[in-house]
């Protein structure tokens, strides 16, 4: 891995926690301040990964094994990095990453049966992934991420909710591990209330 000079920040959640939102509203924030920011989508964000994700999507908690999913979100992922991330962060740009393999940990790792550990060394130590400078774990109660993005209660199987609590259970779990690089910010809150507490946890890593 090239030297790192740039900063690497993720924001991470179930789904419907505000990922996306907060990462918009970070990326307007930053650039207004002249601060150069890229920001890339997981999985995909490459000619490669674009494919490795149509095959998630596809297949995704149909019949794919959970083992299938994170060697797939960890191809799409090392395409990523070697074409992207790792390039940008040597010219030292501020890369604001929507889901990274913190995401892999507790999907596929913690709710999955893979196991955290497992997932993790995975990304870390065999991969050689960067690690991010400041996660965002947006933290909020499925049945609320559930309702935010219109799949309605009736229609989910009682596993679906019960799959995100053990997700939830499992981000919690990761940042517990590294307080120092993880900011648990409760997301249950207007979008620009949650803004603000993202935008001081960022900026102190800047
Ligand atoms: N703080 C908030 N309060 C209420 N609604 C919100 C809040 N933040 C985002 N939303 C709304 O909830 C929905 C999901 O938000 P968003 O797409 O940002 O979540 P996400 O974490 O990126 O979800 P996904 O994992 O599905 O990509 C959107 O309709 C968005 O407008
Ligand atoms: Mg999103």
């Amino acid at each position: 891995m090239p030297q790192m000079r740039g900063r690497l920040l993720v924001l991470e959640g179930i789904d419907g926690a505000g990922k996306t939102t907060q990462a918009d509203i970070l990326e307007t924030r930053l650039r207004r301040e002249g601060v150069r920011v890229l920001r890339a989508r997981e999985p995909g964000g490459t000619r490669i990964g674009e494919r490795v994700r149509a095959l998630l999507l596809d297949a995704r908690r149909v019949e794919m094994d959970a083992r299938t999913e994170l060697f797939l979100y960890m191809a799409s992922r090392a395409q990523l990095v070697s074409e992207v991330l790792a390039p940008a962060l040597a010219r030292g740009r501020v890369v604001l990453l929507d889901r990274y393999y913190y995401s892999t940990a507790a999907y596929q790792g913690a709710a999955g049966g893979v196991g955290i550990d497992e997932a993790l060394a995975l990304a870390e130590r065999i991969a050689g992934f960067p690690r991010a400078d400041r996660v965002i774990l947006l933290d909020l109660d499925p049945r609320t991420g559930m309702a935010r993005v219109n799949r309605p209660m009736d229609r989910m199987e009682k596993k679906g909710i019960a799959y995100l609590a053990r997700v939830r259970a499992g981000f919690l779990r990761i940042a517990r591990r590294e307080p120092r690089r993880f900011a648990v910010v409760p997301a249950d809150r207007p979008p620009e209330t949650v803004a603000g507490d993202v935008y001081r946890r960022v900026r102190n890593v800047l």
